[in-house]
């Protein structure tokens, strides 16, 4: 790939990349803890039972349930490791944005000192280390403190089939607690609920209510305020708030009638559910391939014949990240036809309107309603 310093391009892959490194930063300073925990744990409560051992006239019982507690916690250590690599794995992917051929390589520089070790081998046999130690952790305590294993093997079995049941459910919920999005939105939130609370949007939502049925079911994707499910609801329409952030979550949930998903867009897997989805100013932190498949799965979740609305400030792309190193994805008029063309929706209106926070000089917004064909 040819590097422009300064045109467009370069700084658009600069912004992923900084974001990309923020968060693995972040993410890296998670992994670190983990060995750590494990072992502090694991000692600490070894330690507990050998005092206890020539004290205790039932050590047998005491030991079993504490071997249990060990297991469970490095049961969970082994999850998270699962769990971090996938992550790792994510942004590796994204920073190939950054260089077209940084994922073929697995993020090796040009000239390494260790041939064939990249960032992405060493997480790897990091995450197999842990679960070695985690395992062993589970076996040892039994096999030190003389439980039988006739004893230990059930809880063995109860504990790991505990540990993945709760950490399926963890990933389910895939609340990415380094998503600097999410964190922005969750440090921001009840000055953001101030600020865009009030802003009157009755004209939008009428030209979309327009093509709904009466009664119908919207989804509202990046719900922040409520301000529009609210007004919604006000209309008679059931609606389903969508909000990752859990202090905007938390305030959407006051909203009586409303249903509250405290979800990524990225996880949606619902099929032709929706009767309406609107998307007001929520799809603008996606860079180019998030939003595609964030894209593909709204328009799967529509309902044939549904609207769909959704707004971008008036630009041309991703742009530097402006605050708290979270990117900002702008849209031309032209941008914005080619994206709900290329997920086969038919553009119903386009428009153009100033932005309606009070004293604002931002650049106006371009806003799309469209319909997806039968
Ligand atoms: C600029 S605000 C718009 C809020 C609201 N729709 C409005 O018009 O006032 C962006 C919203 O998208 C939410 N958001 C951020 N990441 C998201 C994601 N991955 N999926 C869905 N929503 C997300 C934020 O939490 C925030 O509520």
């Amino acid at each position: 790939m040819t590097v422009e310093p300064d045109g467009t391009k370069f700084q658009r892959d600069k912004a992923v990349f900084e974001q990309n490194c923020l968060q693995l930063r972040a993410l890296i300073q998670e992994f670190h803890k983990t060995p750590l925990m494990s072992a502090t744990l694991t000692g600490g409560l070894l330690a507990v039972m050998s005092v206890f051992r020539n004290h205790d006239e039932q050590f047998e019982e005491f030991a079993v349930v504490v071997c249990t507690l060990i297991a469970l916690f490095n049961a969970m250590i082994g999850l998270s490791c699962i769990r971090i690599r996938d992550v790792m794995q994510c942004y590796i992917e994204k920073a190939s944005l950054f260089s077209e051929d940084f994922g073929e390589r697995g993020g090796r520089p040009t000239k390494p000192i260790l041939a064939g070790l990249g960032n992405f081998s060493i997480a790897i046999g990091y995450a197999i280390l842990m679960f070695v130690v985690a395992l062993t952790a589970i076996v040892l305590p039994f096999a030190a403190y003389g439980c039988t294993w006739f004893n230990a093997l059930p809880l063995i079995v109860t504990t790991l089939g505990l540990s993945l049941w709760y950490g399926s459910a963890h990933l389910r919920n895939r609340q990415d607690y380094v998503d600097p999005v999410v964190a922005f939105y969750n440090k921001k939130g009840r000055e953001y609920i101030e600020e865009t609370l009030p802003l009157d949007l009755t004209d939008v939502i009428e030209r979309f209510a327009k093509h709904l049925p009466t009664g119908g079911r919207v989804l509202d994707v990046g719900a922040g305020s409520g301000r529009d499910s609210k007004s919604f609801l006000d209309r008679g329409y059931k609606v389903v708030a969508l909000e990752p952030s859990k202090v905007l979550a938390v305030h959407l949930r006051g909203i009586e009638g409303l249903e509250v998903r405290e979800e990524k867009a990225q996880n949606l897997e619902e099929v032709e559910t929706f009767d309406g989805i609107w998307a007001c100013a929520s799809l603008l932190h996606f860079d180019e391939k998030e939003l595609a498949g964030v894209m593909k799965r709204l328009c799967r979740a529509l309902k044939p014949n549904g609207p769909f609305y959704t707004c971008f400030k008036n630009g041309d792309g991703v742009r530097l990240p402006a605050k708290d190193g979270i990117l900002f994805h702008d849209m031309t008029p032209d941008r914005l036809n080619k994206l709900v063309a290329d997920n086969g929706l038919k553009v119903i209106e386009m428009w153009s309107n100033k932005s309606r926070l009070h004293g604002s000089n931002e650049a106006h917004w371009n806003n799309v309603i469209a319909r997806k064909p039968f």
